[in-house]
């Protein structure tokens, strides 16, 4: 939602800031901008549409800036035109500005710039932001004395204060042509530490081609970048003592591969995502007596719990609902799963010894952040067992997330780039597995050989994805020939393979834009058959277990309304060769770990349909990987 970046140094600030903004895409694609600095001017361009349209624009002039900033945009306020497009500017054209977020007051605060004689020309929230620092600006330089070297700083310390809403920002000023400020409050914004040069960005994959040091802003602080060095403050102005540390992250796990797309790569980085969830989650075998998982959560978080409460959005959602499912089943706590969005505005009553899991892999998701520090703060000053447990499942533990909650499950996935999540939900999943039974092996519900059994089913599932990935490929490639036209898709699944179902129809809507719809197997009757017709194909997840006879039967019905019907299913297993018109094989397993080899054709299915429609997989329209507003 939104990617920017800034760099002061000694080398062109303009490559830098174009091939940080290309990592920095999957934040959004509507519009793409650069503002530089060079003999004390501001030089800013911007273009509608993906980075290259900019790129193409820039590289007919050669521009050694050595300060810049920049910006790749996921449309909030004004249509993705180029006027809208960041940097935005002053009216003089001295000070150029880049946001990430919204600026909640900007409407208050456009018609008090107004009286004061500033002219807006975008739509923009974000505009009101360089007239702001024009205006403090002005007084500070009245006010300072000569040797004054924090009259900038200042300026946009005051502007930061009158701001309202979730943003980062970073901005440079023609007058001052050794400084970039960036600024952190409710956004994600990273500094980077190289030799002489100084970078900031949205998220790490920006600057990690340059270094891996890196200083994480918290909410409510500002960094002062020099080509000396970088200060941090609070946004009252005191200085802040920081920790510069290490990325594990290295610049090749943000290239393709060899793959044709991010999206192909990420499913096929399935089998090494599971292995190290399984190296993390659980002790190696024959451990004996003691515990075979390893999640390092205290008690705290388990005692006496009554029911557990889960937020997400997106694929993060889906994720959490077969975490319900293993919860229940597993553990038996009663669980419940809400939309992050929905969660805030109407939250349950309060239940004592209650845990929250937010999940999400980006750890950035603005709703599902919201929805936490509700219920934080609803919990605050209540006698002990109302008081709030929050624990996190994310991919990016450094992100918001981890600073907001006490507990964090690391989900281990490694960077993905494509906006349709594939790698990280099959990571997700493998965090629900592991906490479910270290639950009920503390609640001492689930015998030790059935726990046993579970965690040597999940010691196999990487070697089962393996072995079927090559032929799901080319079996969903080809069926992606012959649907690549289709308009309507259904996908059904029961129990735990219904958030399957729903993450099938999900993939497939995101990136090749065919409506699809997942069910319920048994819902079908009950309204959505009318929609089938020879038209409609059907994807039925059966895996053998407690209602493969349903699925197969609800198949039958969707037979008989002429609907080509596609089994995601063991093939040599019960009825399903006389049932499919195609088949889709995966490995029999219990079903309590089926989800782990089912959601993989689903998305070989919506990759292929999408690549052959000719459609952009890994940055679909309208969407954006991290979405940091409301
Ligand atoms: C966006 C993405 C989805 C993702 C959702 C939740 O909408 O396009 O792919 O599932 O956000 O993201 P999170 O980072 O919270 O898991």
């Amino acid at each position: 939602m939104c990617g920017i970046v800034g760099y002061i140094g000694t080398q062109a600030a303009t490559e830098i800031l174009l091939s940080g903004l290309e990592k920095l895409e999957y934040r959004g694609y509507d519009s793409a901008g650069i503002a530089t600095i060079l003999s004390d001017e501001l030089n800013c361009v911007r273009a509608k549409g993906k980075l290259h349209n900019l790129r193409s624009k820039i590289e007919q002039s050669e521009n050694p800036a050595p300060i810049g900033i920049g910006h790749t945009r996921w449309a909030t306020h004004g249509k993705p035109e180029e006027r809208n497009a960041h940097p935005h500017m002053d009216m003089a054209m001295r000070i150029a500005v880049v946001q990430n977020g919204i600026v909640e007051n900007y409407r208050e605060l456009r018609e008090q710039l107004k009286t004061q004689g500033h002219e807006f020309v975008s739509e923009t929230d974000t505009e009101v932001i360089p007239h702001l620092i024009a205006q403090f600006l002005k007084e500070e330089v009245a006010l300072a004395d000569d040797n004054s070297d924090v009259i900038f700083f200042e300026a946009v310390r005051k502007a930061v204060n009158e701001l309202q809403g979730a943003f980062a920002i970073a901005v440079i000023c023609a007058d001052y042509p050794d400084e970039l400020i960036a600024v952190r409050q409710q956004a994600p914004l990273v500094i980077g530490f190289g030799q002489g040069e100084f970078f900031c960005a949205s998220d790490t994959p920006a600057i990690i081609a340059h270094t891996r040091a890196v200083l994480p802003l918290d909410n409510g602080e500002m960094a002062r970048l020099t080509p000396l060095g970088v200060e941090v403050y609070n946004f009252a102005g005191l200085r802040q003592r920081k920790h510069v540390r290490m990325l594990s992250l290295s610049p090749t796990m943000v290239e393709k591969q060899g793959f044709k797309h991010f999206m192909l790569k990420e499913i096929y980085e399935q089998p090494g995502v599971v292995r190290a969830c399984l190296d993390a989650y659980f002790s190696s075998e024959g451990d004996g007596a003691d515990s075979l998982i390893n999640l390092g959560l205290s008690e705290s978080v388990y005692a006496d719990l009554e029911q557990i409460q889960i937020v997400a959005c997106g694929t993060s959602w889906h994720a959490a609902l077969i975490g319900k499912y293993l919860l229940e089943q597993l553990a038996g706590v009663p669980t419940q799963v809400q939309y992050a969005s929905e969660f805030r505005y109407a939250p349950a009553p309060l239940i004592p010894n209650t845990l929250t899991i937010g999940v999400t892999q980006s750890g950035e998701t603005a709703d599902t952040l919201a929805a936490l520090s509700m219920e934080k703060e609803r919990r605050q000053g209540l006698e002990p067992k109302y008081q709030v447990r929050l624990l996190g499942i994310t991919n990016r533990p450094e992100s918001s997330l981890g600073h907001m909650v006490p507990h964090i499950i690391n989900t281990l996935a490694g960077i993905e780039i494509g906006v349709a999540a594939t790698k990280t939900f099959t990571a997700q999943l493998m965090a629900f597995y592991a906490l479910a039974l270290d639950l009920a092996e503390r609640r001492k519900i689930l015998p030790q050989e059935n726990l046993a059994e579970i965690i040597a089913g999940l010691r196999h599932i990487p070697k089962e994805i393996e072995s079927t990935l090559e032929t799901q490929e080319k079996l969903t490639e080809h069926l992606a020939h012959e649907f690549a036209e289709t308009q309507d898709f259904i996908f059904l699944g029961r129990g735990i393979n219904f958030p399957i179902a729903l993450e099938g129809a999900l993939k497939l809507k995101e990136i090749s834009y065919i409506h699809a719809e997942g069910y319920p197997a048994g819902e079908m009757k009950h309204g959505p058959i009318a929609l089938l017709d020879a038209k409609v194909p059907v994807v039925a997840i059966a895996t053998p277990g407690s209602v493969y006879e349903k699925v197969i039967s609800n198949a039958q019905e969707a037979k008989a309304r002429d609907s080509r019907l596609i089994g995601v299913t063991p093939v040599n297993h019960g009825e399903a060769a006389d049932v499919f018109n195609d088949m889709i094989p995966v490995t029999e397993v219990d079903e309590l770990l089926s989800p782990l080899l089912t959601v993989v054709p689903m998305q070989l299915l919506a990759y292929h349909i999408a690549a052959r429609r000719g459609l952009d997989v890994d940055q679909p329209r309208n969407l954006a990987k991290s979405v940091t507003v409301e």
